[in-house]
């Protein structure tokens, strides 16, 4: 189950350049496309002639034809028409509040009423021209909570990602679980040590010593219904750390938006926005391809996973310390699944 009235990222533009696009969310059969205006929309991806999937057809005129017998579908979910027919008695199918804003298009796929597009977190990174941001997209066979779990605790870098963000440094610090409210925050810090193979090609980019000393940080912050952004970077020992002058740093934002497809499979939003450089388009994109190796290790590790707690799911898994950020994120959102599921109170 899914909490379902609140905004997850659906797609990047560049998926309905000019076509439909066809995505689960939630459960939830949904065709993305461009209306008139440049607007998005979003309808049940469920033709209501014969059940064809309107996102194998094209986009006409601001509408949805359906690929199978020409029917062609608004944007509110109405037919506009049909050759030969009189489309007035047809039922109308679910359409669902979408919004573009930092590059992502956002849909609501609970209650349309509720939707609400201030409740969309700002993304500071996204609209200031002092950062650069480069990600992707990949398709996970794993449950969402297994990305969150794996998010909230970085620990799994030591031997995950040995070679590009790793270091055995990771394991003999302590991790802080903070919850606030439906926020949680999962930190640790590094101290006096010698950049991974990933900070130091940053420290180099960005004209600084890749060979000095340094205190890293990595602050996993966890918000509904289920972003993780991590502030990462190093700083000169002693500076300061997250707190250290600009001129004395690297940092950075991981960017995870994880949108729910089925119970079993997850759309993985990554990227990384970096507060350093923001015009140097070469290092986007090399940092942008060297992440995408690095979240495809933990691809395969989820995929492995989810096969063996789905294939026996009566095993019982520990629960240390280091799982407390994932713990505390999933019971977020149980309290949401909860809240949905029980109706407000009728006044008195
Ligand atoms: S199924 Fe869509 S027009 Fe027939
Ligand atoms: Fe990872």
């Amino acid at each position: 189950m899914f909490p379902k009235n609140t905004w997850y990222v659906a797609c990047t533009p560049d998926e309905i350049d000019g076509k439909p696009l066809g995505r689960t969310i939630c459960g939830e059969r949904i065709a993305f496309f461009r209306a008139s205006e440049g607007k998005v929309a979003a309808v049940e991806d469920f033709c209501p002639h014969r059940g064809a999937a309107l996102s194998l057809g094209r986009v006409y005129d601001g509408n949805l034809m359906c690929g199978y017998h020409g029917l062609v579908m608004g944007p509110d979910g109405k037919t506009v028409s049909m050759p030969m027919q009189r489309v007035g008695g047809f039922p109308q199918i679910k359409a669902y509040p979408v919004a573009e804003r930092y590059g992502y298009i956002w849909v609501w796929p609970g209650d349309a009423t509720k939707a609400d597009a201030s409740l969309i977190p700002h993304l500071e990174w996204a609209v200031s021209p002092e950062w650069a941001f480069g990600g992707g997209l990949y398709h996970i066979n794993s449950g969402y909570r297994l990305m969150i779990d794996n998010l909230m605790d970085l620990t799994h870098e030591a031997y995950v990602h040995v070679g590009s963000i790793g270091q055995n440094e990771i394991d003999n610090s302590p991790v802080i679980t903070k919850v606030d409210g439906d926020h949680v925050y999962t930190s640790r810090v590094m101290q006096d040590i010698i950049a991974p193979p990933f900070w130091a090609a940053a420290l180099r980019a960005n004209g600084m010593d890749d060979k000095a000393r340094v205190d890293r940080w990595q602050i996993s912050r966890f918000s509904p219904p289920s972003h993780v952004l991590i502030d990462v970077g190093v700083a000169y020992a002693g500076k300061g750390g997250f707190d250290a002058p600009k001129e004395d740093k690297v940092s950075a934002v991981v960017v995870d938006f994880i949108t729910p497809e089925t119970e079993n499979s997850h759309w993985y939003f990554w990227g990384m926005a970096r507060h350093f450089k923001p015009e140097d388009k070469e290092l986007t994109k090399s940092i942008r391809e060297g992440q995408g190796g690095i979240f495809g290790q933990d691809l395969a590790v989820l995929e492995a996973q989810q096969r063996n707690v789905q294939d026996y799911p009566g095993r019982s898994l520990l629960m240390l310390n280091i799982d407390a950020g994932g713990v505390q994120s999933r019971r977020v959102i149980d309290r949401m699944i909860k809240a949905e599921q029980t109706p407000a109170a009728e006044p008195a």
